[in-house]
């Protein structure tokens, strides 16, 4: 079938490094992914009749788990890579080709009138709309993980921030991202961006202040564990001797 001839080179990543990760987002982008077209592929490698009855969405959450792979390997790819530099370029790279990918999915989107709601049938729509939701997902991966380098390179293009932050709400109305790990890393990336209000507790361990809170963290677990035999017993002590109040009386 000349089907396989348009088969976006999926697998690649594990095994090339970072020439492949571009190209690969470069035709990830492109190039339509036939799975989609033809959803009877899917519903084949997975199972039967039964499955004939999921929704556009249920169909398109499969294929986004595969997806996602691709994009955790993309990241580990840069993780490995030596050097702050190094990583840096590649970063920008990247976010460079996701921010070629959302506009003009965006654009087509609003071109067809389509706002979230059923996924569409439509191969274009769901072409553009499959675009917008994996980039949006991949964007998130590297923020999440390289958050400083990110924002470094955001803030070197607004206009980059605009788009991506109307993706991300667009995103956030979508069936995909309305619950499970997809919304709660949605959500973790909306924090980021600062488009949500910070949880109290949200903390980027990736980020200069989580790393510094982390080692800040240890210390203090290094110090308890050194005083705390001494303070164990005392406690133990003051235990048994009886109330609270009573000690405090004493030491006084
Ligand atoms: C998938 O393709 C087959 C033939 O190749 C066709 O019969 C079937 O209707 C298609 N399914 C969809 C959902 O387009
Ligand atoms: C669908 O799969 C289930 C198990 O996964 C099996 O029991 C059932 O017989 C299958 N149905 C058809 C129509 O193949
Ligand atoms: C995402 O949706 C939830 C409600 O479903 C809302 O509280 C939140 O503000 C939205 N986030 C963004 C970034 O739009």
């Amino acid at each position: 079938m000349g089907k396989e001839n348009m088969r976006c080179p999926a697998g690649v990543l594990n095994l090339y490094l970072v020439f492949f990760l571009v190209l690969h987002l470069f035709v990830a982008g492109r190039c339509e992914d036939p799975a989609k077209e033809n959803v009877s592929d899917e519903d084949l490698a997975t199972g039967n009749a039964s499955d004939q009855k999921l929704s556009g969405w249920d169909v398109y959450k499969r294929l986004f788990v595969h997806k996602r792979v691709d994009h955790k390997d993309a990241v580990s790819t840069i993780v490995a890579m030596e050097g702050y530099a190094k990583q840096y370029k590649m970063i920008n790279i990247l976010l460079e080709n996701i921010l070629k990918v959302l506009p003009d999915a965006q654009t087509s989107l609003q071109q067809a009138g389509y706002y979230p709601g059923p996924f569409p049938e439509n191969t274009d729509i769901k072409d553009a709309l499959s675009r917008l939701l994996e980039n949006v997902a991949f964007f998130g991966d590297i923020l999440l993980r390289f958050p400083d380098m990110t924002h470094d390179v955001l803030k070197k293009h607004q206009e980059w921030r605009t788009i991506l932050e109307a993706a991300v709400v667009f995103c956030n109305q979508t069936q995909l991202y309305s619950e499970g790990v997809n919304h709660e890393q949605l959500n973790l990336v909306s924090q980021e961006l600062g488009l949500i209000e910070k949880d109290p507790n949200y903390l980027n361990p990736f980020s200069k202040e989580g790393k510094m809170a982390q080692e800040q963290q240890m210390l203090q677990a290094a110090k308890s564990a050194h005083d705390k035999p001494k303070n164990k017993k005392k406690k133990d002590r003051e235990k048994r001797k009886g109330p609270r109040l009573s000690r405090s009386k004493n030491e006084l």
